[in-house]
C-alpha cells in the first residue's frame, strides 16, 4: 500500500477524489488537510469531514490549513461548486472534530517522522498549505515519494482566466514554489481533466449502484456539470480531481512526459499562468511529469467499480 495525504478544498470533485481513495485498498489515507480555495476555509474544513462521515471513515484525521494564498487575497468559485462547494447532496453537518493540528504541520510531521520517499502528497487545491510546509522544512521535497496534483493548463488554456487554471491561479507564488521545490512532482492539467467528462451515461452508471453513497456522488455530478453543459453544451462536466487518485492506482491509463515547467507570477494578465517547456526549447532540466492524456472510460469504470465498495 502507498500513503497519501489529501490536501484538499471540496468542491464536489475533491469529494469524489476523496471518497475514490478511501474505497481504494492499495491507498493508506493519513489524512485530509483543508485549505481555501474552492469556497473559504472554515466550508472545506467543513466539507472533508462530511465527505469522511459519509464513507464512515471518522478514523482519518481531518486538518484546516491555510485560510488565504500566501500573498493574495482569496479568489472562490461559488459559481461553479455552489454556496456550500457541496451543492447537489444534503449531507448531515459533521460531528466528527478537526484535529487542533495545522495542515502544514501535520504534513511536515507525518513526512519526516516516516521512512524516506514514503509519503505521496495528493494536492488537489491552490498549493497554499504545500508551500508553507515545503518552507517550514526544507528537507521535506527530498523525503517525499512524491507530488501528485491537480491544476494548471497548458495546450489548453485557463479554466479562471483565458491564461491559467483555477488551482494554480488562486496561489501562484505557492505554486512556482511547489515546482521549483525539487520534489518528485507530476501534474495533472486542465488538458487530462478536460478529457474525464461526467457524461450521462457514466453518472447513470454511478447512480445505478443504488447506495445512499452513490446517490449523493451523483448528485454532486449532476450539480457541478450543469456549469459546463449550459456554457459549452459538454455531454457532462470534466470531473478533474479524483484523476489524481485515479493516477496511483492505474498509471497505465495515463500517459505525458517529464517537462520544465514554471508558473507566471509577475504579470497580472497572465498571473498563474503554467509555462511549460513541452518541446524542450530551453535549457532548463524538467522538474515536472505532465500528464497529459487519460483513458477516460478506463478512468470512469475504475471510478465506479470503487464507489460500489464503500
Ligand atoms: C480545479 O479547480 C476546482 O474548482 C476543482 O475542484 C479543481 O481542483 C479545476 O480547475
Ligand atoms: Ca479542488
Amino acid at each position: 500500500t502507498r500513503s497519501i495525504i489529501i490536501d484538499t478544498d471540496p468542491g464536489q470533485d475533491d469529494a469524489i477524489a476523496i471518497l475514490l481513495a478511501l474505497a481504494s485498498p492499495e491507498l493508506e489515507v493519513l489524512g485530509v488537510c483543508a485549505v481555501a480555495g474552492n469556497v473559504p476555509l472554515p466550508l472545506t474544513s467543513v466539507n472533508i469531514r462530511k465527505v469522511l462521515e459519509l464513507a464512515g471513515r471518522t478514523d482519518v484525521p481531518a486538518f484546516a490549513g491555510a485560510d488565504r494564498p500566501l500573498l493574495r487575497p482569496l479568489v472562490t468559485a461559488e459559481y461553479v461548486h455552489g454556496k456550500t462547494g457541496l451543492d447537489g447532496a444534503d449531507l448531515p453537518e459533521p460531528t466528527m472534530p478537526l484535529d487542533p493540528r495545522h495542515a502544514a504541520d501535520f504534513v511536515v510531521e507525518t513526512v519526516m517522522s516516516r521512512p524516506p520517499k514514503s509519503v505521496t502528497l495528493c494536492p488537489l487545491a491552490p498549493l497554499t498549505n504545500i508551500a508553507l510546509a515545503l518552507a517550514k522544512e526544507p528537507r521535506l521535497a527530498e523525503r517525499l515519494a512524491g507530488i501528485v496534483l491537480m491544476g494548471g493548463g497548458v495546450f489548453e488554456g485557463g479554466n479562471r482566466t483565458p491564461a491559467a487554471e483555477f488551482n494554480i491561479y488562486v496561489d501562484p507564488e505557492a505554486a512556482a514554489r511547489v515546482f521549483a521545490s525539487g520534489a518528485d512532482v507530476t501534474f495533472i492539467p486542465l488538458d487530462c481533466t478536460h478529457q474525464a467528462l461526467t457524461t450521462a451515461a457514466r453518472t447513470a452508471a454511478i447512480r445505478g449502484l443504488g447506495t445512499p453513497l452513490s446517490r449523493a456522488v451523483a448528485g454532486w455530478l449532476d450539480f457541478f456539470e450543469r456549469f459546463d453543459e449550459a456554457k459549452y453544451g459538454t455531454d457532462g462536466g470534466p470531473l478533474h480531481d479524483p484523476l489524481v487518485i485515479a493516477y496511483l492506482l492505474r498509471p497505465d491509463l495515463f500517459s505525458g512526459k517529464r517537462v520544465h515547467v514554471a508558473v507566471e507570477t509577475a504579470s497580472e494578465l497572465t498571473r498563474g499562468m503554467t509555462v511549460v517547456d513541452w518541446w524542450g526549447v530551453v535549457d532548463a532540466a524538467p522538474n515536472a511529469t505532465m500528464l497529459r492524456h487519460v483513458d477516460a472510460d478506463g478512468f470512469f469504470a475504475l471510478l465506479t467499480e470503487r464507489l460500489a465498495r464503500l
